[in-house]
C-alpha cells in the first residue's frame, strides 16, 4: 500500500524529470500505438450543448490536441498537476492553432463549476492519482447530465500468453528502455508497477460506479494492453 501524499510527490517528481523526453518515450515504448489509442478516444467522444471538453492529467497535451482537431472544433481545457509537462503541451498547442486552454491543477479538486463540460477525458492519468474515486467523482460533477467520461488506461491483458509476454516487457524492457532514453530507470520501474497494480476492467467499472457514474463499459485496444472505459453522469442526481 502506497502513502497517498508521498505518491503525489513522487508522481510530480517523476513527470517533472521525464517531461522533456515523455513524447518520444511514449511512441517508442508503445511502438506508436499510443497515437492510435488517443485518436480512437477523440473520435469516439460525444459532444453536447457546451462545446467544451476537459482533459484531466493532460500531460504534454496529445489527447487534448486530438480532441480539439475534431471538425466541431470544441474548446478543450487541459489540466495537469505537473507544470513541467505543460511546457511541451503549450508549444504544441500554439503551433497547431487548436482551441486548447492549459492550466496546472489537481484532478481531485477541479477548479470548474458543476456541469461545465460535455465530456471529460483522461489518458494514462488515473493510474497515477491515489484517490481515483474522488477524481472520478469530480469528473462527474463538472459534466452536463448525460455527459460522458472517457478513461484511457493500461492494464495487464487477460489472455494468458499475451499477459506473460506483457509482464516480461513491463518488468524488464520498459524500465531499461525508459532508463536509457530518460536517464531515470527508477521512474519507469515505478510506472510499470502502477500498470501491474491497476484493477481489471470489471473492477475499474465498479470503481466508476462507486464514484457516481453510470452505464460503465470498456473497450479493449491492442490485445487488451490498453482500454477505454466510458461512463456517464446520470440525467438526475442519484443520492449516494
Ligand atoms: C502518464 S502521464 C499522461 C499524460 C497524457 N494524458 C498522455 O496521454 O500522455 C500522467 C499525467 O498525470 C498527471 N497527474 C498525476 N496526478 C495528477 C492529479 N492529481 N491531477 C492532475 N494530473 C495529474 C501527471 O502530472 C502526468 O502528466
Amino acid at each position: 500500500m502506497r502513502d497517498p501524499s508521498a505518491q503525489i510527490k513522487q508522481v510530480k517528481g517523476i513527470f517533472s524529470r521525464v517531461a522533456p523526453v515523455y513524447d518520444l518515450l511514449n511512441h517508442v515504448l508503445s511502438l506508436g500505438e499510443d497515437i492510435r489509442w488517443r485518436r480512437f478516444v477523440a473520435r469516439a467522444l460525444r459532444l453536447g450543448p457546451t462545446g467544451r471538453v476537459l482533459d484531466v492529467a493532460t500531460g504534454t497535451g496529445d489527447l487534448a490536441l486530438a480532441v480539439a482537431k475534431r471538425p466541431e472544433r470544441p474548446l478543450v481545457v487541459g489540466l495537469d498537476l505537473t507544470p513541467a509537462m505543460l511546457g511541451p503541451a503549450r508549444r504544441k498547442c500554439a503551433a497547431s492553432g487548436a482551441r486548447v486552454a492549459l492550466l496546472a491543477g489537481d484532478g481531485t479538486l477541479l477548479p470548474f463549476a458543476d456541469q461545465s463540460f460535455d465530456a471529460v477525458t483522461c489518458a494514462f492519468g488515473v493510474r497515477n492519482i491515489p484517490d481515483r474515486r474522488q477524481a472520478m467523482a469530480e469528473m462527474g460533477r463538472v459534466l452536463v447530465p448525460g455527459g460522458r467520461v472517457y478513461i484511457l488506461e493500461f492494464t495487464t491483458p487477460q489472455s494468458a500468453w499475451v499477459r506473460r509476454v506483457y509482464l516480461r516487457y513491463l518488468r524488464h524492457l520498459l524500465p531499461r528502455v525508459g532508463g536509457l532514453i530518460s536517464g531515470d530507470e527508477a521512474s519507469y520501474r515505478y510506472l510499470a508497477e502502477t500498470i501491474m497494480e491497476f484493477p481489471s476492467p470489471a473492477e475499474f467499472r465498479g470503481e466508476m460506479a462507486a464514484a457516481g457514474l453510470i452505464a460503465a463499459r470498456s473497450h479493449a485496444l491492442t490485445a487488451g494492453v490498453a482500454w477505454v472505459h466510458v461512463a456517464e453522469r446520470p440525467l438526475a442526481n442519484i443520492p449516494r
